[in-house]
């Protein structure tokens, strides 16, 4: 459940506070930490399906979150796509969200990605901090909102279920960024 601090902040800030409700993002006080994307990255290395292995999240937010989340990166002639599918934990429906992705420096792993086809105000940026291409990448969001954040830190790997070595290497690149590891929860993976 929220801290006290956590339910102040949103009384004080309801638009990131719903926010953090759905898309089921963290929201704590202070702003979001120096990170970087890797300076060497190579799109066409990472292109193709990830198995989205444990997120941050609270355990409020787990209870609800989608099970078996899945995300599909494509490129066609410099145009990017990103397919998100999961299952709805309640409705056991599928839930598929396709965005348009940018990645404005060739060599950065750093992406924008917008998932409602409206520029204006739906980008989201997403910066890898870590990636080996065949087994695992973090993957780190964050936005500061009045004086707290609201950050989503992932670790995708191309097996569904990985090896306990591959999430050493992705735990290694949490722990070099300083970010908490302790708040990660696994994806529910069970009947995928
Ligand atoms: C990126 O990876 C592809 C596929 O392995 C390779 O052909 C290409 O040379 C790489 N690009 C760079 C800039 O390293
Ligand atoms: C991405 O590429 C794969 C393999 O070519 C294809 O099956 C899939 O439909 C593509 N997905 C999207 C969102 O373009
Ligand atoms: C994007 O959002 C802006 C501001 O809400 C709105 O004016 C515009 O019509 C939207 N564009 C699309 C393509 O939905």
């Amino acid at each position: 459940m929220m801290s006290s601090i956590q339910v102040s902040l949103c009384l004080l800030i309801a638009v990131g506070c719903y926010q953090a409700l759905v898309q089921a993002q963290l929201f704590e006080r202070g702003n979001c930490p120096e990170v970087k994307a890797i300076p060497d990255f190579n799109l066409s290395e990472y292109v193709g399906k990830w198995y989205e292995n444990r997120k941050t999240i609270s355990n409020f937010q787990n209870r609800m979150a989608q099970r078996c989340v899945n995300v599909q990166f494509n490129e066609t002639d410099g145009k990017i796509v990103v397919k998100n599918s999961g299952i709805q934990r309640f409705t056991r429906r599928n839930i598929v969200l396709s965005g348009n992705a940018r990645h404005p420096d060739a060599t950065k792993g750093e992406f924008v990605v917008n998932f409602l086809g409206n520029a204006s105000y739906a980008d989201e940026k997403f910066l890898i901090l870590g990636t080996d291409y065949k087994s695992y990448s973090v993957l780190w969001s964050c936005v500061n909102v009045g004086p707290a954040q609201l950050y989503n830190l992932w670790v995708h790997t191309r097996d569904p279920n990985p090896s306990s070595e591959t999430i050493e290497m992705a735990l290694d690149v949490v722990k070099r960024n300083a970010l908490d590891e302790t708040k990660l929860r696994m994806t529910n993976r069970r009947n995928c």
